[in-house]
């Protein structure tokens, strides 16, 4: 069999999937003991022998396949994952195959060139000055600068890296002097909180900033928690402002916190790894009204830009910023030279990086920004039915009005009772939903991710949480 003919083989596999995904048939989690799956997939065996490839790719396939969780079925409604487009799963191909590690220019210039224009694409919808390509006129305001890594955890880690080489320059020679701390909204993704671990101010150096009884961050309060932080004898690192939260997809006041951030000289830095795809949207765009004035983003386009995992953007309106942020000496590749392209390789902690952009790229070539406007557009307004819905059912409560596709509801009872109706329903594999602990209660989950997702879906899934109801009442009660 040829490499031609496996992909053939592969693209059948996969497109019957997700077919039948689609169509609603079998479980979308299944999730048998690992030795048991060790076994049933023959691993050991293959590595031993080899010979994966035409009659024995197609088997082999056909076990993985049935036992991988379906994000194309409409009952996947669990985590921030994107259902991916056709054409980004296609990228993921080729880069796999052409293995051209751009973070330097002579390692893939047409990864670089996409990288560079993908980035300019996300400044410009973030209100910053793009990057003009090396060899064209410059202009004289500040441009912004970006680079892509994997995921927005490294995305936040390296945002973060950046505001301390602002705030301590000698920091990465130095060591993190111990003065600086994090401002964080509670809700904040614990990629911040560990990001403070990996940087060496230890995770203790985030301290919550004011919120609500929602979690949002209240600009009014901001000013006596960092006068507070100053009588402490604390430097702020950054400001951290959610865009959206993770539990409950809630945005920050953005423009509020960037004009007290900026009088105060503080670093805005908005975590937007999941809903800064609402800058597609010109129904949805105004939840990061003011992200203009901050410091820096991120933005995950394997979350809401319908991206094969993983590729996530930091974003500074400075580009000074960013590469002053990694400061390392590697003779064999950052030495001078004649450059016609751009290296990234100083931006980014990894140093082998995938061609991340042309993922993100092809998703967009595909459905164009219209297209992927219309799908965020129809995925929040898909959440806005689901949760109007919920609330009008008996015995359950909404947490919030979501802002995104994002919606969290709980039966009337406990947070036992929460967890048991998800185990319940992981177990039986015919809807798959995730649950989070806000506003101080546990509450079940959905992220609607999947644009073959209906209300009736929902409907159905409500109906199918209720015939679990008994025996997750008796297991709470149990306790
Ligand atoms: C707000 C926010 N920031 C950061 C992350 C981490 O992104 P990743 O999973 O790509 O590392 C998430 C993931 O859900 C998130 O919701």
């Amino acid at each position: 069999m040829s490499f031609r003919d496996d992909c053939a083989l592969t693209a059948a596999a996969l497109d019957t999937f997700a077919c039948e995904a689609r169509a609603r048939a079998g479980r979308v989690i299944d999730q048998p003991p690992m030795a048991e799956l060790s076994e049933r997939l023959g691993l050991a065996a293959l590595i031993r022998d080899g010979g994966l490839g035409g009659e024995r790719l197609a088997a082999f396939l056909s076990s993985y396949l049935a036992a991988s969780t379906r994000l194309h079925h409409p009952h996947y409604m669990a985590h921030q994952v994107a259902v991916p487009h056709e054409m980004s799963a296609i990228a993921a191909l080729v880069d796999g195959f052409m293995n051209n590690p751009m973070a330097i220019y002579e390692m893939g210039p047409a990864a670089a060139t996409i990288e560079m224009t993908v980035l300019n694409w996300m400044l410009e919808k973030a209100g910053w000055r793009p990057q003009p390509m090396p060899g064209t006129a410059a202009g004289g305001d500040v441009h912004g600068g970006g680079v892509l890594t994997h995921g927005g955890s490294l995305a936040n880690l390296t945002a973060l890296l950046a505001a301390r080489a602002r705030v301590a320059p000698a920091a990465f020679t130095d060591g993190t002097p111990p003065d600086l701390v994090i401002v964080a909204p509670a809700a904040c993704h614990y990629s911040i909180t560990r990001a403070a671990g990996i940087m060496g101010l230890g995770q203790r150096a985030v301290r919550m900033a004011p919120t609500d009884a929602e979690g949002r961050l209240v600009p009014a309060a901001l000013p006596a928690c960092l006068d507070q932080l100053q009588g402490e004898g604390r430097r702020v690192l950054a400001v951290v402002a959610n865009a959206c939260s993770t539990a409950l997809g809630l945005y920050d006041p953005i423009r509020a916190v960037a004009n007290i951030c900026r009088q105060r000289e503080v670093w805005l830095h908005v975590d937007g790894a999941h809903g800064a795809s609402a800058l597609v949207s010109r129904q949805h765009r105004a939840g990061l009204d003011g992200l203009d004035l901050a410091d820096s983003l991120v933005w995950d386009a394997h979350k809401m830009l319908r991206t094969s995992t993983l590729c996530a953007a930091v974003l500074v309106r400075d580009h000074r910023d960013l590469d002053n942020a990694l400061r390392e000496e590697a003779s064999y590749l950052f030495h001078d030279k004649a450059e016609p392209g751009f290296d990234f390789i100083h931006r980014s902690v990894e140093c082998t990086k995938a061609a991340l952009g042309l993922k993100v790229f092809f998703a967009l070539a595909t459905q164009g920004e219209a297209g992927m406007e219309r799908y965020l557009d129809r995925q929040v307004a898909l959440a806005k039915a689901a949760a109007a819905y919920l609330r009008s059912e008996p015995g359950i409560e909404v947490a919030v009005e979501p802002e995104t596709n994002i919606v969290c509801f709980r039966f009337e009872g406990g947070d036992a009772l929460q967890l048991a109706l998800r185990k319940g329903l992981t177990g039986d594999g015919r809807f798959y939903i995730s649950t989070t602990e806000a506003m101080g209660r546990r509450w079940l989950r959905i992220a609607l991710m999947n644009p073959a997702t209906t209300l009736t879906d929902i409907e159905a899934l409500v109906g199918a949480l209720r015939k679990f109801l008994p025996a997750a009442g008796a297991q709470q009660d149990a306790r």
